[in-house]
């Protein structure tokens, strides 16, 4: 699936859920890890910036942290990532979008979707990291 943004607003709720207010609230897995399988650093239009730094261990993600300076939505929207990418093979963990990401935080309101595009831009930035160095180590 692209990873184009959704602009169908009619689906939209009109107030942030239980869960996204949860992870904005008390994000889980923020920071950093010491030398990384993966990492990925992507700023969005918008002007925020997400991280990613991954784990893998035995082709899953053994461990996986984030951070962002964007807004308490781009907050929620990498704390559920980092839960939804734990333990995954690396093949599956491709596989998550904006739309997987959206539907774990019971949907965003218009306008704040795209945070949810950043998240799932920058994990897939950071296995295309894992996989190029697996594949080429002395690049
Ligand atoms: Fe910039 Fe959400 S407002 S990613």
């Amino acid at each position: 699936m692209s990873q184009q943004e959704n602009t169908d607003k009619s689906d939209w709720p009109p107030v942030f859920s239980a869960d996204a207010i949860e992870h904005m609230e008390r994000p889980r897995n923020v920071g950093s890890l010491a030398r990384p399988d993966g990492v990925a650093i992507i700023t969005g239009s918008c002007g925020d910036t997400m991280e990613f730094w991954l784990r893998i261990n035995n082709g899953s993600i053994s461990d996986i942290k984030f951070w962002t300076d964007g807004c308490e939505t781009t907050v929620a929207a990498g704390s559920i990532t980092t839960l939804l990418a734990k333990d995954k093979p690396v093949g599956e963990a491709f596989k998550i979008n904006q739309y997987d990401i959206l539907d774990a935080l019971g949907g965003l309101p218009g306008g704040s979707e795209h945070c949810a595009a950043l998240a799932a831009k920058t994990l897939k930035a950071a296995l295309s990291d894992y996989l190029e160095f697996k594949n080429d180590p002395w690049q």
